[in-house]
């Protein structure tokens, strides 16, 4: 460990603890826990999905419920596990019900997720689900037509997968899901190729 480490572990510890006692939305007020986030600080790939569930605020860590195992087990088919990338929401606390964020919300929390794509600098942005792919891209185009290309949030390549929630309801699009991963994988390896040669 070099003087560069231990400064970025006080950058980590002080965004999350930032996150953890976070008042800037409403949304604070019934918590159980944030979820700041969960993985390789140094990950390669970062997945960014909408906000916590009920799990999730139970448990103060990203996709852990149900759609949570469903996209564990769709990253394991590629070859990662859950220890090797980033996970974290648009949102870092979970809204009454599961409704979807509210601008406002978002916009309060944006400058925690900017943070962590700073510090993370991955190779690779997953944006999973419209609401996260909206967010990021800053557009309200319809998930249809955002998936299956390559976008960019600065200059990170950024593919749009679809939510695990929905490949709950709609077992039919796994298919396309799995097109979608294995296109990020592609788009992955190509970037990481053309930056190393
Ligand atoms: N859905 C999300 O978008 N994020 C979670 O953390 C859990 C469910």
């Amino acid at each position: 460990m070099d003087a560069t480490d231990v400064d970025e572990d006080d950058l980590w510890c002080q965004l999350e603890s930032e996150i953890s006692s976070c008042t800037r939305c409403p949304l604070h007020q019934n918590r159980t826990h944030a979820v700041p986030g969960v993985g390789n600080r140094h990950a390669d790939w970062m997945l960014v999905g909408e906000a916590p569930g009920e799990q999730e605020d139970l448990k103060g860590e990203p996709f852990v419920g149900r759609a949570g195992q469903l996209l564990t087990e769709m990253l394991r088919a590629l070859g990662l596990e859950r220890s090797q990338v980033f996970i974290t929401n648009v949102l870092k606390c979970r809204p009454p019900g599961n409704r979807d964020p509210k601008p406002e919300e978002a916009a309060a929390c944006e400058p925690f997720l900017i943070r962590q794509i700073a510090l993370i600098q991955p190779r690779i942005i997953i944006a999973v689900g419209r609401i996260a792919a909206q967010n990021l891209l800053k557009t309200s185009t319809p998930l249809g037509r955002l998936r299956g290309k390559v976008h960019r949030y600065d200059d990170i390549p950024l593919v749009v997968i679809y939510h695990p929630a929905y490949l709950l309801r709609n077992p039919a699009a796994k298919r396309q899901a799995w097109e979608d991963l294995k296109f990020a994988w592609r788009i992955y390896l190509e970037n990481r190729q053309g930056n190393h040669g």
